[in-house]
């Protein structure tokens, strides 16, 4: 399938495919968490915060979505969290489709590598980037696809982008049950692990 060229195990080392994004980035910013995670959520691409720290939702978007996880008894640390797109757009742009098509081999041998119980979209770009159509995440947010990634078939689960929560408080709820969601079909290890330290 792919062209992954420039990649390291889980992580890109060298990439010059976006001519846009080479300049715009100060750095790669590679997925973050455990090699064999359960869960495996999709951002669209890194923001600020995550070009300056080289890691993906460290953010406000990153604090949203800590807390959401805790909450569900998933720790940031149990789960693995990547993007779209490796690097981050000039003006937070949306990536463009030639940019994600770029990017989509890295993604593709990550999800392979890692493979999780359930691969988590944030929000449009990725919801629409892995299920190859039209997705109105607001009313789908919760709703699971099978779609073929990384190799074989796998269950995608459309989520709202962390950010959405803070824009409109109405959406908090509908975040807040997709992510216990990703947890239970996770098979709620998070919580369960952590339930057996007390
Ligand atoms: N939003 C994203 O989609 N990805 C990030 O890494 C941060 C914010």
């Amino acid at each position: 399938m792919s062209d992954t060229e420039g990649m390291d195990g889980l992580a890109v080392t060298a990439c010059e495919r976006c001519s846009d994004l080479v300049e715009s980035r100060s750095r790669i910013v590679n997925g973050d968490g455990p090699a064999d995670a359960a869960v495996l959520f999709v951002g669209e691409a890194p923001g600020a915060t995550e070009d300056a720290e080289g890691k993906p939702f460290v953010g406000r978007s990153g604090d949203v979505l800590d807390d959401e996880l805790r909450d569900a008894g998933l720790a940031r640390a149990d789960v693995r969290i990547t993007n779209c797109v490796r690097c981050r757009p000039p003006e937070n742009r949306d990536p463009t489709s030639e940019e994600l098509a770029n990017c989509r081999p890295y993604l593709e041998r990550e999800v392979e590598l890692v493979d999780p119980e359930v691969v988590v979209t944030l929000g449009k770009v990725p919801g629409e980037h892995l299920l190859g159509r039209d997705v109105a995440v607001t009313s789908e947010t919760g709703s699971v696809e099978r779609v073929d990634l990384g190799g074989e078939p796998r269950d995608v689960l459309v989520c709202l982008h962390p950010a959405a929560t803070l824009y409109d408080r109405s959406q908090a709820e509908a975040f807040t049950r997709t992510i216990e969601k990703a947890a239970t079909m996770a098979g709620g290890s998070g919580g369960q692990s952590r339930l057996g330290e007390f």
